[in-house]
């Protein structure tokens, strides 16, 4: 009874609705998001419910002395000590999130003690002192545990806090290794509460010890992830996390900061209200990214600067001298004859990209500026401007989204020339071989390298989907955890 109403109050505690809705800041805006199922809360209760037990036994409860009637002998002082718990197991249990908080309740779990008993007493019919003492096993049957778990923002990281737990011991039977006979009937008259009240205890305190562990570890997670030695990712919380009945989501923001302090200036990006879909809804885990996270990578390193680059080596290095562009560009070849030349390639804006309905588009304004190498003295003789037109894709590596980018479409102009009018139909195959075997290939090398996915250390993605929709790209996976430092030892030392 008292264990159906354990469970009954730990639900109802959940459907409270909380009328402390915080004042979001307008600029506070969520670019990813994520969203854990119920599939992917089961995973997390039980992976949680394992490493509680480990972390809790062996569990030593204090020793309890009493002394009691026992018929005929009269009053026997009765002591057990050394009493421990060494197995846990759980039956069944579930996780229910709810609108103030997330429930998890292991039912039908037994519990194992060992114990040393001792007892002592004197009567009047002999003169000496009777005391005897043993070892005994107990088993506590239809333990009811349960927890309700409070989840918020806090200052842009996650607090969790235990918002109510109970213990409850529904049977105890007791196993005396020796012993006189009467002793059994009266250690369970006079312990079966008292075993049961401290095992109680003993379970209630050490899970909110648990919890205690568990928030320190959330709140200590970093509110940036190193994506390279100049970016990272930043996953500052910016909402309370929602929860639905059955599931929870988390809003972070999710754009790209810079790690030197370069001055990078304040972008303004708008985030098409986050939503997560996954079509497999049987998936642990939904990570959707706003194109936003893409332009705000995208503008970081060209604020940076890192996206212009002189190429001096080229496959077709023939057309690295002006020999090379004889037929193409002939008053280059007549003003400047058999010299070297490179290619200064800059981009004029940060590379644009568009989510669609399967499918990525990536916009690339570029600056190509022919140079002359004559003895040390380095000549630009002309400049075209590139508009390219790619189509990205993206795919999961461990935790990592990476991406490749492929050549869709270019139109080029000239922009300025030192040489006279080119005739850009006959530079544009050239051009369009550069971009292929130059451009891409170099960009590729980058965008392969992507920057790593939300993810507590210790989780790994595990049978990973990807869907672009419109304006986001949404990975949805299971998850697995390594057993790896992180989670482990933070947490359950
Ligand atoms: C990270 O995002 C939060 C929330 O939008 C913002 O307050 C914070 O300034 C950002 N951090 C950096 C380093 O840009
Ligand atoms: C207490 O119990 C444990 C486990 O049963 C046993 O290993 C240990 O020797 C006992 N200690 C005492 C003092 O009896
Ligand atoms: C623990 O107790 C259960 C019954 O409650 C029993 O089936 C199991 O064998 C016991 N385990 C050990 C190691 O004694
Ligand atoms: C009780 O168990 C402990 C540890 O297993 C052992 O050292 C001790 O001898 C046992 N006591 C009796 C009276 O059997
Ligand atoms: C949140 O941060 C502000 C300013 O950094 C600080 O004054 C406040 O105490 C923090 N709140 C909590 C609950 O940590
Ligand atoms: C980071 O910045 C340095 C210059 O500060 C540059 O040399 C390096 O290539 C950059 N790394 C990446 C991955 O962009
Ligand atoms: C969750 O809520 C939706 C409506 O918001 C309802 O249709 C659905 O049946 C609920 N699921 C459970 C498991 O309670
Ligand atoms: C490359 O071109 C840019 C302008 O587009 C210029 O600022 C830069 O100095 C050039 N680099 C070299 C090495 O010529």
């Amino acid at each position: 009874m008292a264990a159906t109403a354990l469970v009954f109050l730990l639900i109802t505690s959940l459907f409270i609705p909380s009328y402390t809705q915080d004042i979001q800041s307008p600029d506070q805006e969520a670019f990813i998001s994520i969203v854990i199922s119920q599939q992917g809360l089961d995973f997390l209760k039980n992976l949680l419910i394992t490493k509680a037990i480990s972390s809790i036994i062996p569990l030593n409860l204090p020793r309890i002395e009493k002394t009691v009637k026992i018929p005929f002998l009269g009053n026997v002082h009765m002591r057990l000590s050394n009493i421990t718990i060494y197995e846990i197991d759980v039956l069944s249990s579930f996780v229910k999130p709810g609108d103030t908080g997330v429930a998890i309740v292991a039912s039908g779990a037994t519990c194992n003690l060992s114990m040393s008993w001792y007892y002592q007493y004197s009567t009047w019919l002999l003169p000496v002192e009777i005391a005897d003492r043993g070892n005994a096993s107990v088993q506590v049957e239809g333990m009811q545990v349960g927890l309700t778990l409070g989840l918020e923002n806090q200052n842009g990281t996650l607090k969790l806090s235990l918002m109510d737990c109970g213990c409850y011991v529904k049977d105890i039977s007791i196993k005396l290794d020796g012993g006189a006979s009467w002793l059994y009937q009266g250690m369970i008259d006079a312990f079966e509460g008292q075993i049961g009240a401290a095992v109680e205890n003993a379970i209630t305190k050490k899970l909110g010890e648990g919890i205690l562990k568990l928030d320190s570890f959330l709140q200590a997670l970093p509110k940036e992830v190193p994506v390279d030695d100049n970016a990272s990712l930043n996953v500052t919380f910016v909402k309370d996390p929602s929860l639905s009945n059955s599931s929870i989501g988390f809003d972070i923001s999710g754009l790209f900061t810079s790690r030197k302090k370069i001055l990078v200036p304040a972008n303004k990006y708008q985030s098409s209200q986050p939503s997560v879909f996954c079509k497999d809804s049987s998936k642990m885990l939904g990570i959707s990214l706003d194109e936003a996270v893409f332009n705000s990578a995208s503008a970081l390193y060209y604020d940076a600067k890192f996206m212009q680059w002189i190429v001096d080596k080229i496959p077709d290095q023939y057309l690295l001298n002006t020999a090379g562009w004889r037929f193409i560009i002939p008053q280059l070849y007549r003003k400047y004859p058999n010299d070297d030349m490179n290619l200064n390639l800059s981009l004029s804006s940060p590379p644009i990209v568009k989510i669609l309905e399967n499918d990525i588009d990536a916009t690339v304004y570029a600056e190509l500026i022919i140079d002359v190498l004559e003895a040390d003295l380095v000549i630009p003789v002309a400049c075209i401007s590139l508009d390219i037109y790619g189509s990205g894709s993206v795919k999961i590596s461990g935790n990592t989204l990476g991406g490749s980018l492929k050549l869709k479409d270019f139109s080029m102009s000239l922009k300025w020339s030192h040489i006279g009018n080119l005739r850009l139909y006959l530079i544009q195959p050239v051009i369009w071989t550069l971009i292929q075997t130059v451009f891409l290939p170099y960009a590729n090398v980058h965008l392969a390298q992507g920057f790593p996915l939300p993810i507590v250390h210790g989780f790994t993605l595990k049978n990973a989907e990807i869907i672009c929709s419109r304006s986001k790209i949404t990975v949805c996976s299971d998850v697995e955890f390594t057993e790896s430092q992180g989670l482990n030892q933070i947490m359950f030392n």
